[in-house]
């Protein structure tokens, strides 16, 4: 199976100077966040189908067998991210039909697949691989009859989607109609890209965003068949869709913004980036937040829930406290893959659901969603892509503006989301007036001035960051503390060294510390400390008490000249006043992002491609 997967498409025209199988590559390296375990690329030249796939990332794969001197007017591609079936040449992508003249890209799961495959293997067809791609090559073989022509190869398609179950982005390519690439979606996702000179068609929009920025967005359960100069789509029955009346979205990214910059990864570029990204999302017209306001201050209290999965959970978690505390309104969290057990049939027509997710594609969060919408629940969400099917899932959704975020580890896109609740709140807070007007200008006012905070203190702080990660790289285990709006702050620091240390890195309520986790505390134990100087700041400093007194090595993230808990820290890291400390995480977080790169840097692995994850989660 194929879960996460980077898919692409392109048919040409062949005006490019470049050959089909550099386009090829060149988008797959750009979607290899998705998934790197093998990779593949198939084309049509001289009425035969050419594969070339092997395990291994895609640079890896190309010294080996050189995707570049594959030839035609189209071609598709895949990176994997494997679950079942192990990462192989014979699982890797494209799949083909019995008599090679299909050949598929797929992301996604076919849950059927086990009756699909016996049903095709009784009537002779012969399967190569373990995945449940492979059915869809055959399953189309098995609905073309007589002549082949494009309508042909979209019914066979039409006949395929309907016996398959699961969700799945798939894109095609019939050995003879050398020109065309056929695609479907069914909630996985996939957009296409136009330009003068080609069609492109991937799972996101950083695939093609070098060669084009005019997008249009596919519906699940449409068949789009693309050449060069045209596409068409149909609906499952088959019928036209008129896209003239289809919007092309002029996506405002640049190809710069999907590149490193001169640094040496993107895990970097992109913590460096987080002024820019908080700055940007500031200026989302104030009209928008209020809209977005509006939905929580209409819904009845105790109805309103938060929802989220990974990085994108801890921000949700940190604004459920930035709403409590500004807006004194009451909001749920529910980790996204639980929502359906912890919440079951209590939500209404009254109810409303807050989604957030950078990519907006994320399948426990989308499932979440459904989940509530059944029960007649209204849905707004914060997401960073737009198009994404959270978005259009949603009654009204807020899109932060942090631009294509490339490294698996979210940084930046977790401060724009925590920037966005940050407004959100004082937004509600007018709407319900529990702040005065001009309290919620003076808070705009201290945001507005993180961006340049935060880039004051990476130039100033980054080496010092760099120098303390050094020290404590060779250990194994760390607590991370953290109470308030920063106990997610804690969560996510934690994560980060999870995510790309492989290090056992626990996150935890500092108040909690005493049940459990203190237990583990010997001599030299680091314990990471987020220690702000909000209403819990007594408590905390009785926290780092108890963990020194224990033999703990304590590193701590503190307000400057907090002279207390410097004086108890084996290390620190001061960060400026004047933050509302409600609003603390955006910043506080910068030094644990900072230090989980060094630390994985010091260890020797690549932060952009942490084994075993991928960015973009479309599997529940
Ligand atoms: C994956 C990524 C995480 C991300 C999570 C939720 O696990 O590796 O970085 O936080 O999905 O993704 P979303 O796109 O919904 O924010």
């Amino acid at each position: 199976m194929n879960v996460m997967c980077g898919i692409v498409g392109i048919a040409s025209n062949f005006m490019e100077d470049r050959s089909i199988g550099v386009l090829l590559k060149e988008a797959l390296l750009r979607l290899e966040y998705r998934g790197y375990d093998s990779a593949g690329i198939a084309t049509i030249y001289n009425n035969k189908l050419y594969i070339k796939k092997d395990k291994g990332t895609i640079k890896e794969i190309h010294r080996k067998i050189n995707f570049d001197d594959l030839l035609g007017n189209c071609g598709i591609g895949h990176t994997r991210w494997a679950t079942h079936g192990s990462p192989n040449l014979i699982n890797a992508h494209p799949h083909c039909d019995c008599n090679d003249r299909i050949a598929v890209v797929h992301n996604g799961i076919i849950e059927n697949f086990y009756e699909l495959k016996n049903k095709l293997i009784s009537k002779g067809h012969v399967f190569k691989s373990e995945t449940d791609t492979e059915v869809i090559p055959h399953l189309i073989e098995s609905h073309l009859k007589g002549r082949v022509r494009r309508s042909s190869v979209e019914e066979a398609i039409e006949k395929t989607i309907r016996e398959l179950k699961g969700t799945y982005a798939i894109v095609v390519i019939y050995v003879g109609l050398p020109d065309t690439i056929f695609c479907v979606r069914n909630e996985n996702p996939l957009v296409i890209g136009i330009n003068s000179n080609a069609i492109y068609c991937a799972s996101d929009i950083t695939a093609f965003l070098p060669m084009t920025n005019k997008v249009l967005m596919l519906n699940n359960n449409e068949i789009a068949t693309i050449t060069s100069n045209r596409i068409e789509i149909n609906n499952t029955n088959l019928e036209e869709t008129d896209i003239n009346d289809r919007k092309i979205v002029r996506i405002s990214w640049t190809p710069e913004m999907a590149q490193k910059g001169g640094r040496p990864h993107f895990m970097q570029k992109e913590i460096h980036e987080q002024p820019i990204a908080i700055s940007n999302t500031l200026k989302i017209d104030w009209n928008k937040i209020l809209k977005f306001g509006e939905y929580i201050h209409n819904t009845p209290p105790g109805n309103i829930y938060i929802t989220a999965a990974g990085t994108s959970y801890h921000a949700a978690l940190a604004g459920k406290y930035m709403f409590t505390k500004i807006a004194n309104t009451q909001i749920h969290p529910v980790i996204s893959s639980e929502f359906r057990e912890y919440i079951g049939n209590t939500l209404n027509n009254d109810s409303l659901l807050i989604a957030i997710s950078q990519s907006g594609e994320t399948a426990d969060t989308i499932n979440a969603i459904d989940f509530a919408k059944q029960q007649g629940a209204k849905i707004i969400s914060i997401t960073n892509v737009l198009g994404s099917n959270i978005t259009r899932k949603s009654d009204y959704f807020i899109y932060t503006q942090a631009g294509p975020e490339i490294g698996v580890a979210a940084t930046k896109t977790f401060s724009v989301q925590l920037t966005s609740l940050a407004l959100c709140s004082l937004g509600l807070a007018e709407l319900n007036g529990s702040l005065l007007n001009n309290e919620i200008l003076e808070f705009k006012n201290r945001l507005n001035n993180i961006p340049m905070i935060i880039k004051n203190f990476i130039s100033s702080k980054e080496e010092k960051v760099r120098i303390i990660a050094n020290k404590y790289y060779q250990n194994k285990n760390f607590l991370f503390l953290g109470r308030g709006v920063n106990y997610p702050t804690a969560l996510e620091g934690a994560l980060k060294l999870k995510e790309i240390s492989y290090l056992h890195a626990e996150g935890y309520a500092a108040g909690e510390s005493k049940h459990g986790p203190i237990a583990m505390i010997e001599k030299d134990y680091p314990v990471i400390f987020v220690a702000a100087p909000d209403e819990t700041y007594d408590k905390i400093l009785g926290n780092v008490m108890e963990m020194k007194a224990r033999g703990a090595k304590i590193f701590s993230i503190i307000q400057e000249n907090d002279q207390t808990i410097k004086t108890l820290s084996d290390d620190f890291i001061e960060i400026p006043r004047n933050i509302d400390l409600p609003f603390s995480p955006i910043v506080y977080i910068v030094p644990l992002q900072l230090f989980s790169y060094y630390v994985a840097i010091k260890c020797g692995y690549d932060p952009d491609k942490p084994r075993n994850l991928a960015k973009s989660v479309t599997v529940p």
